[in-house]
């Protein structure tokens, strides 16, 4: 295990296990798991905290893991509705689990702007929902587009043969 590795995971370690939280690891999200997304979020965010010294690098890597903290059927409303509430979810059950910082929570609370009108009060959390679009896009490019046109050529191929 490299350095960065060893001190990013030691930042997390008591996250990834709780019990709640390795629910996410079956929990869809962008054609991957909630848990994946999360992960990835978070190391590239980690390793942008480094290149630029942090000193509160810990905590903004724990907010950061913690930022999509939900299960889909705590949700209600449509997707669009869930868009924007699902930050404050995640903000209750992070507080149910673990202690945070100010920063901390606008950080989850923030990291859907401009999708409900939470604007970020600190530029962690202005790193934060700029990492979390940035990797969300790669995610659905990546991952969700080529799952969604599978199953849409899939019905399509089917049907031809069926009418054949
Ligand atoms: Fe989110
Ligand atoms: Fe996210």
């Amino acid at each position: 295990m490299n350095k960065d590795y060893k001190e990013f995971n030691s930042f997390i370690v008591d996250i990834t296990n709780n019990e709640k939280f390795k629910e996410l690891r079956k929990q869809p999200h962008h054609g991957i798991t909630r848990y994946e997304h999360l992960m990835r979020t978070t190391f590239y965010t980690y390793k942008v905290c480094k290149f630029f010294h942090k000193k509160n690098i810990r905590d903004v890597v724990r907010a950061t893991l913690l930022h999509d903290f939900y299960t889909d059927d705590e949700l209600t409303g449509n997707g669009a509705q869930r868009l924007g509430s699902h930050p404050l979810v995640a903000l209750a059950n992070a507080t149910k689990y673990f202690e945070l910082n100010d920063m901390q929570k606008d950080i989850i609370k923030s990291h859907m702007f401009p999708c409900n009108l939470i604007v970020p009060k600190y530029k962690e959390s202005w790193l934060v929902t700029t990492m979390d679009k940035v990797v969300s896009t790669y995610e659905m490019l990546r991952f969700k587009l080529p799952l969604k046109c599978k199953t849409y050529f899939g019905h399509l191929f089917k049907k031809l043969s069926v009418e054949e």
